[in-house]
C-alpha cells in the first residue's frame, strides 16, 4: 500500500480493530478472557472516538457464566466467531466434533496481520481486492488443537466487509467440522425486520418481508444449487424501512451450492446472522495438518435504505465481482432459438434464423438446446457433447463459421454438468454419476448429475467444452443446468467422507469453470440453470450475465427483476422477447410491453420464430434498435426503483455519464377512476437541465428529483375522450410507457 494513503484498519493497543472507510465501520476487540467481541457495524466511527457502547457484563441473574468468570455469559455478548459448549446457547458459527469426541470448543485470540493484498481462497472465488486492506485474525484453542484465521476485507470505495475464515487442525488426530460458517453478525437489540428473496421456476426471486421473529429463521438449500427456492441474501433492517431511509445489514454468499443464512433472536433480544455452507447434511474429516476454507461472505451497511443497500451491491459487483473484461462492455443482442425452435434446430434451421436476426438488426444468433448427438427431445444425449451429425453433418463449428460469415456473433449452450442415461457417456462411465449404492436414482427432467468432486469427471467435461471452444468461433456460451441433486455421493469417496460431496462438487465445479473462463477470457458466459436455479454471486464471479428467469412473460417478470435487483446489477441481467401467448403462463400481451420491461436488462434479444418475426417485424426491428442503441447505458448505468406494487412498477436508469435518463412504467390491470400517481427521479444532476425526448419539454434536475413527474394515467374513459394521448396508458390491461430524458 501507498504510505501516503491512510490505512483503513487501525488497530490500538487495549487491541480494538476498527476498520472504516469514509462511509461505514466494522469494529471489534478482543476481551480479557482472549474472546473476539464484536462492538459494531453500521455508519463511520472514527477509530478516535472512544467506544460509547460496548459489550456489557452485569449480575442479571443467568444461569452459566462463561468458564467461571463473573458476570461474563457469551449468550449475551456479540461475538465474531461464536462456538458452542460453554455459555453461548446459540447457534454457532463453528462446531466441529474435536478429536476427544466433544464439541466443546474455545478460541482465544493469538495474533493479526494487515495486508493490502487480498488473500485468494483455496479452490473458491472471492471477489477481487483493488484498493482494498484486508486484517487476518490468528485465534487457537489449544485443548482441541486448532489454528482458525479469520479474514476481514475493507474497501475504501464500497460499503462491504468481505469475510470468510479457514479452520486448520493443528493436532494429531483428526477431527470432524459439522458447521464451518464463513461469517455470524451479532447485531445489538433492536427492532428489527428481515427481507429475502424466494420462489420456483419460473417465479424466483419473490421478495418476503417479515418482522424478525424470536426463534431462528433461516434461508437455506440442501439440493446441490444455491437454488431458486431461497437466493443467498438476507437483508436485516431496522423496521419501517424503505428504499431511500433505514439501516440496513445485508448478507450475501458468493457460493452456488448447499447454503445456509440464519438469523436467530434469542431471549436477550440480540441478533445473530450467520452465512456460509448449510450445516444441515454437510460433515467434513479434518485430518492432521489440513486446512478448510469457507466460502466467501459479503456484507453490506447502508443507511440509506434497501435503495441505498443495492447501489453499494450494484457498484461493488461491478467493479469487484464480475469479470472484468466485460466491465462497461455493451452486450450483443441475439436471437436465441430456444423458443423459436425448441430442439427442432438443424444447419439449415440455424442458418434460416441467422438471416432473421440479421433483419431484426440483432447482433449474434445463440444456438440452444437439441445441437448434440442424438438430442431431439430433453431424454437423451447429455454428456455427448459431440455435434449431432444428422443435423450438423459437418459439424456445429461449420455452422458457426457460417454464421459468422453473416456479420453476427455465434453462441452455443451446454449442460456441462448432467448426464442422461441414455448417452454414450453413460454407458461408458456409469461410476461418473453422483449416487449412493444400492438406491434407485432419481431423475429430474430425466437426467442426472455427473460427479464433479472427481478429478476425473471435471477433465472429461474440460477437454469436451474446450474442443468447441479452441474452434474460436464461438463468441458467448451458456452454461445451463436443469436440475437439482438427489441421492447425494460419490463412488470415490469413502464412507465418512459421503457428506463431503456436495462441497466437493462445488470445488470442482468452480476448478471447471475457472480453467474454461480463463482460458478463454473473450468469450461472454451466461450462466443459466433452468433460469435462476443457481443465480449467485459465486458463478456470477466467472460468468458476466445470467438468465435470470425462463419466465418471459413480461409481466410475470417485473417481480423477478424488482427482486433480483436488490443484489444484482443490470450488467448481470439477460432476457429476450418471447412469443404470445406466452409459452410458461400463457398470457398475450404487446410487442410494446414485452420490449419495455425487458428493456431492463444489459443482455437484450429475441427468441421468436420466422413466423413470429414477420408477423411483429417493424415492432421487433425497432425494438432491437432500441436496445443497440441503449447497449452501453444498460450496462454501466445506474438502476433504482422507484415504484413496486402489485399492480404497479416504476424502475429508471440514469446513464454513467448522467445524459440519459430513462423511466419505464408498468401498469397490470386495468380499472376507472385511478389515483393520480407522481414519481421522483433518482440521481440526476441538481442544476442540470433535461429534455423529455417525446415532448420536447425541459426539466430542470432538481424538478424532477424533488418535484417529480406525473406519469401517465390509467383511465380508459377519458383516454377515449382525448386526441392527445400522451399523458395516458394504453388501453386495457398490461401496458407500459418508457420515457427518455436527454440532457440538455
Ligand atoms: C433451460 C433454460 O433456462 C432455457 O433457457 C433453455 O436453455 C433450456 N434449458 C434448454 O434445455
Amino acid at each position: 500500500m501507498n504510505a501516503s494513503v491512510e490505512s483503513m484498519i487501525h488497530v490500538s493497543d487495549e487491541l480494538v480493530f476498527n476498520l472504516s472507510n469514509d462511509s461505514i465501520s466494522y469494529i471489534f476487540r478482543v476481551s480479557p478472557e482472549g474472546i473476539l467481541e464484536h462492538i459494531h457495524f453500521g455508519s463511520r466511527v472514527a477509530p478516535s472516538s472512544g467506544l460509547s457502547a460496548e459489550p456489557r457484563r452485569a449480575f442479571r441473574c443467568t444461569v452459566l457464566e462463561y468458564q467461571g468468570v463473573k458476570n461474563y455469559n457469551l449468550d449475551d455478548t456479540p461475538q465474531e466467531y461464536p462456538l458452542f459448549g460453554t455459555s453461548d446457547m446459540r447457534h454457532p458459527a463453528l462446531h466441529l466434533i474435536n478429536a476427544q469426541g466433544n464439541t466443546t470448543n474455545i478460541l482465544l485470540y493469538k495474533s493479526h496481520r494487515i495486508s493490502s493484498d487480498k488473500p485468494a481462497l483455496n479452490g473458491l472465488p472471492s471477489s477481487r481486492g483493488g484498493d482494498s486492506q484486508t486484517l487476518v485474525v490468528c485465534l487457537v484453542d489449544t485443548v482441541s488443537k486448532l489454528e482458525v484465521e479469520l479474514n476481514y476485507t475493507v474497501y475504501r470505495e464500497h460499503d462491504v466487509i468481505a469475510r470468510s475464515s479457514s479452520i486448520k487442525n493443528v493436532g494429531e488426530n483428526a477431527v470432524c467440522l459439522k458447521t464451518a460458517m464463513s461469517s455470524a453478525l451479532d447485531l445489538p437489540q433492536g427492532d428489527y425486520e428481515l427481507v429475502h428473496f424466494r420462489g420456483s421456476w419460473a417465479r424466483e426471486f419473490e421478495q418476503e418481508r417479515m418482522p424478525m421473529p424470536h426463534g431462528r429463521f433461516a434461508i437455506e438449500s440442501a439440493r446441490g444449487t444455491s437454488s431458486n427456492a431461497h437466493n443467498p441474501f438476507l437483508a436485516v433492517m431496522n423496521k419501517g424501512t424503505d428504499e431511500q431511509y433505514g439501516d440496513v445489514y445485508a448478507t450475501a454468499l458468493m457460493y452456488s451450492g448447499n447454503f445456509a443464512i440464519t438469523a436467530e433472536k434469542n431471549e436477550f433480544e440480540s441478533v445473530r446472522i450467520c452465512a456460509g455452507i448449510n450445516p444441515f447434511n454437510f460433515q467434513w474429516k479434518l485430518e492432521s495438518g489440513e486446512s478448510f476454507s469457507t466460502p466467501e461472505s459479503l456484507q453490506v451497511f447502508s443507511a440509506a435504505g434497501l435503495g441505498g443497500m443495492s447501489q453499494v451491491w450494484h457498484a461493488f459487483i461491478k467493479q469487484h465481482v464480475s469479470p472484468s473484461q466485460f466491465k462497461d462492455v455493451p452486450r450483443p443482442t441475439y436471437l436465441n432459438s430456444w423458443e423459436a425452435a425448441y430442439f427442432d434446430v438443424s444447419h439449415e434451421v440455424v442458418l434460416g434464423l441467422a438471416d432473421q436476426a440479421k433483419e431484426m438488426g440483432a447482433q449474434m444468433l445463440v444456438l440452444d438446446d437439441g445441437w448434440f448427438a442424438g438430442r431431439n427431445d430433453d431424454t437423451t444425449s447429455l454428456g455427448d457433447w459431440f455435434s449431432d451429425e444428422k443435423k450438423f453433418p459437418q459439424g456445429v463449428e461449420e455452422t458457426a463459421r457460417q454464421v459468422k460469415e453473416k456479420g453476427l456473433k455465434f453462441g452455443l449452450w451446454f449442460e456441462p454438468e448432467m448426464v442422461n442415461k441414455e448417452s454414450q457417456l453413460y454407458r461408458d462411465h456409469p461410476e461418473w454419476l453422483i449416487q449412493v449404492p444400492e438406491r434407485t436414482l432419481s431423475t429430474g427432467r430425466g437426467q442426472n448429475v455427473l460427479d464433479l468432486s472427481r478429478s476425473d469427471v471435471v477433465e472429461y467435461l474440460f477437454e469436451r467444452v474446450d474442443s468447441f471452444l479452441s474452434s474460436g468461433l464461438i463468441d458467448y456460451v451458456k452454461w445451463d443446468i436443469n436440475r437439482v441433486f438427489s441421492e447425494c455421493g460419490s463412488l470415490q469417496l469413502p464412507a465418512e467422507r459421503q457428506l463431503e460431496q456436495p462441497h466437493r462438487y462445488m470445488l470442482g465445479l468452480y476448478e471447471l469453470v475457472e480453467r474454461i473462463t480463463s482460458k478463454y477470457p473473450n468469450v461472454l458466459f451466461e450462466n443459466c440453470a433452468s433460469g435462476g436455479n443457481r443465480f449467485d454471486l459465486g458463478m456470477l464471479r466467472f460468468m458476466s450475465q445470467g438468465w435470470v428467469s425462463d419466465m418471459c412473460d413480461p409481466v410475470g417478470r417485473l417481480s423477478i427483476i424488482n427482486g433480483a435487483s436488490h443484489l444484482f446489477p443490470l450488467s448481470v441481467l439477460a432476457s429476450y422477447i418471447g412469443p404470445v401467448p406466452n409459452h410458461q403462463n400463457g398470457r398475450v400481451t404487446s410487442v410494446k410491453m414485452r420490449k419495455e420491461v425487458g428493456f431492463f436488462a444489459a443482455a437484450r434479444g429475441l427468441s421468436l420464430n420466422e413466423d413470429d418475426l414477420s408477423a411483429d417485424k417493424k415492432e421487433l426491428q425497432d425494438a432491437v434498435a432500441l436496445y443497440n442503441e441503449t447497449a452501453h447505458d444498460m450496462v454501466s448505468g445506474e438502476f433504482h426503483r422507484l415504484r413496486f406494487t402489485k399492480n404497479e412498477v416504476c424502475w429508471q436508469l440514469i446513464s454513467q455519464d448522467k445524459q440519459r435518463v430513462y423511466v419505464g412504467y408498468y401498469h397490470i390491470l386495468s380499472s376507472p377512476n385511478l389515483p393520480y400517481r407522481r414519481i421522483k427521479l433518482a440521481g440526476l444532476a441538481a442544476d442540470e437541465t433535461y429534455r423529455m425526448v417525446s415532448t420536447g419539454a425541459t426539466y430542470g434536475g432538481d424538478a424532477l428529483t424533488s418535484l417529480g413527474i406525473d406519469l401517465p394515467h390509467v383511465d380508459v374513459v377519458l383516454h377515449q375522450q382525448h386526441s392527445d394521448n400522451s399523458d395516458y396508458m394504453d388501453e386495457g390491461d398490461f401496458s407500459s410507457r418508457l420515457m427518455v430524458f436527454e440532457r440538455v
